[in-house]
């Protein structure tokens, strides 16, 4: 099937793509094994994005082991399920389940420890993780988290295009999750053959692209599954439009505004100074970061 978006134009001038990225194989936790998407040479590049993680396996032993407890501070983490079930549990005794489409959007705040456990011993598992920083004035906020299941996700309905807007909004369809400061912007893209979509973006946020299914195009370059196309701050541009090749592709389009402050990182710990680093690892080590 091919398909023509009949949407009104809405983006005059699209980003072209600066780089593309294939990502690093590797594992974290207890040998969970996934794709380092967004890697730490371009946490600058793309602030306030930190980290994106793609996992996907059919094989439980790439998995199974999951991420024992372990500590967080300074930033946010946003992890998508597209197949399988996680279950979280923390410091402070929240816990829940992550499954089939659903979000967990956690603010680590000052500190949390938690638990992200794999809730199935067979089967399919494959998701994201996505890092986003908080501003200095933020970092030491009380932790906050929501679980927000797939029913919850407002969806944009495009003649060739549904688009789940997780966060920020999208031709009108405000998304499940909004920050004022960085202003993500999060969405999975489900594109049929062919078609086109438009999302307007300021051209001062940095904002990329990671397909993993299909293939897209954006202005004149293709990018192939398992890819993340950078996106160019083009002067004077207003959006980007994509445009699905001969096969369904789903992408996640990720955009944001830039802190333009330090980035300091040890682990799971991320600040503004190496002082602040030093001090969460205390924290920590003396029972402190969480309470
Ligand atoms: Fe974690």
């Amino acid at each position: 099937m091919t398909a023509t978006n009949t949407q009104p134009a809405a983006v005059t001038l699209g980003r072209e793509v600066e780089r593309i990225v294939a990502g690093q194989p590797t594992s974290d936790g207890a040998g969970v094994k996934l794709t380092r998407v967004l890697t730490h040479d371009l946490q600058q590049r793309l602030d306030p994005f930190l980290m994106l993680d793609a996992f996907g396996t059919d094989s439980p032993d790439d998995y199974t082991g999951g991420f024992p407890d372990h500590p967080h501070r300074g930033f946010e983490t946003v992890t998508y399920m597209i197949d399988g079930r996680m279950r979280h549990r923390d410091s402070a005794g929240h816990e829940g389940l992550l499954s089939n489409g659903g979000v967990q959007w956690m603010t680590a705040g000052r500190g949390v420890i938690h638990s992200e456990m794999p809730e199935q011993h067979d089967g399919r598992m494959e998701g994201f993780q996505l890092w986003l920083n908080l501003a200095a004035a933020d970092k030491m906020r009380p932790a906050w988290y929501r679980d927000i299941p797939s029913g919850e996700i407002p969806e944009l309905r495009q003649p060739c295009a549904t688009v789940r807007v997780i966060a920020g909004a999208s031709h009108g369809v405000r998304g499940a999750m909004q920050r004022e400061r960085t202003e993500p912007l999060l969405l999975d893209l489900h594109l049929a053959p062919g078609a086109v979509f438009e999302q307007p973006l300021p051209a001062a946020h940095n904002a990329f692209v990671y397909v993993y299914r299909g293939a897209l195009a954006i202005g004149s370059r293709p990018v192939d599954t398992q890819r993340m196309a950078v996106l160019a701050n083009t002067p004077g541009s207003d959006g980007v439009v994509l445009r699905a090749l001969d096969a369904p592709a789903r992408a996640l389009l990720i955009a944001g505004a830039p802190l333009g402050e330090p980035i300091a990182q040890y682990g799971p710990f991320v600040m503004n100074t190496r002082d602040e680093l030093m001090q969460a690892v205390h924290d920590y080590q003396s029972g402190r970061l969480a309470a």
